[in-house]
């Protein structure tokens, strides 16, 4: 007779649809009973549009008819909410002092790095007045779901990504909120996205400090903070906005990331700071936390920006960030 860990085990060939990540993976089985010949397994609708749970539930009874000595088999839905069935392990959010610093970009590339470490990973793109995360991983399928869920859409490495961007009609879409329009809006993205089991969610946020997302974000629980700003931010600006948000949101800043810091010529082997002197060991000092990484102005990372190719761009400052992130967090206990 099959074990209940058996059981579990070839359930996790089975992969939710338009996910494509199993159904353990997304931990929508809620309860597995097994006795003499029989299995009893309950999963959760949660997501899962009808065609998708006839479907789920038909090879479900399949894997199971297939497991040694059982001939009896019961597969049923139960509701659930999909915040009640997510467990992530670190929730990182990214935030910046003003718009156009590449704070979509750095969210991206954290995602990319851990993804290419072998990690679970999930971005919710919370910076609704200017969702571009899709735009950068060429994604535009709708997502799918129901009442209880909404499942998010998987990149072509396999990162789960939810944006407002994905549900507008049309990419295009304007999207003008007011203030506690935003705020609701992320608190629904944060209870109603499923991620199933995830390593790592990292969540894009709207530039500065408004307060309505802010305070939202505190029902998240989140590990930690990393700010992004360019070598034309002020020190002081970027250091009391980031204390400002690592304050309301009760939490701590895990790192820093400077962006557009400087443009390497190969040809002269020379680094040149356009932008004026880099101020990364100095804002990271003054923050007091860690620099996790100085990206270069890459013509190819604006490239593949523009080509939703994001995730082929093979520059070793993706390593070296996800591993920044990794040790920052590890640092601070999370
Ligand atoms: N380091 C960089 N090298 C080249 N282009 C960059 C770099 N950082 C940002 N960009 C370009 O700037 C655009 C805006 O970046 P984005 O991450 O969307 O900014 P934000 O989210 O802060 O508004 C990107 O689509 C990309 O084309
Ligand atoms: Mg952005």
């Amino acid at each position: 007779m099959a074990t209940e860990a058996q059981v579990r085990e070839s359930l996790e060939a089975i992969p939710v649809p338009t996910v494509k990540r199993s159904i353990v993976a997304m931990h929508l089985v809620r309860q597995v009973t097994t006795s003499d010949n029989k299995v009893n397994v309950t999963l959760a609708s949660t997501g899962l549009s009808e065609d998708s749970q006839v479907w789920v539930k038909a090879r479900t009874r399949e894997v199971l008819e297939q497991l040694p000595g059982v001939d009896d088999t019961t597969v049923e839905y139960v509701d659930a909410k999909a915040k009640d069935l997510n467990e992530i392990d670190h929730i990182v959010a990214v935030m910046s002092g003003k718009g156009g610093v590449g704070k979509s970009l750095v969210s991206s590339l954290l995602a990319i790095a851990l993804n290419r470490k072998g990690q679970e990973v999930g971005i919710l793109d919370a910076d609704i007045t200017g969702p571009s995360i899709p735009k950068m991983f060429g994604l535009n399928a709708r997502p799918s779901g129901n009442e209880t869920g909404l499942l998010p859409v998987l990149s072509r490495s396999g990162i789960e990504v939810m944006s407002i961007n994905l549900l507008l009609p049309g990419e295009d879409d304007a999207v003008i909120w007011r203030g506690p329009l935003i705020g609701n809006t992320i608190k629904q993205f944060g209870e109603d996205v499923l991620w199933g089991k995830l390593d790592y969610l990292i969540v894009d946020l709207p530039p500065g400090t408004a307060d309505a997302p802010l305070t939202l974000m505190q029902s998240f629980p989140i590990s930690g903070i990393v700010v992004v700003f360019t070598p034309q931010d002020l020190v002081e600006m970027i250091v009391r906005k980031a204390v400002n948000m690592a304050r309301k949101m009760e939490k701590r800043v895990l790192g820093v990331v400077e962006n557009m810091s400087y443009l390497y010529i190969p040809e002269l082997d020379k680094r040149i700071e356009i932008f004026g002197r880099s101020r990364g060991e100095e804002t990271a000092r003054v923050v007091g936390a860690p620099l996790l990484g100085q990206l270069p102005i890459d013509p190819e990372l604006a490239r593949l920006c523009d080509e939703g190719g994001i995730e082929r761009y093979d520059g070793e400052i993706v390593t070296s960030l996800g591993e920044a992130l990794v040790q920052a967090i590890t640092a601070a206990g999370q």
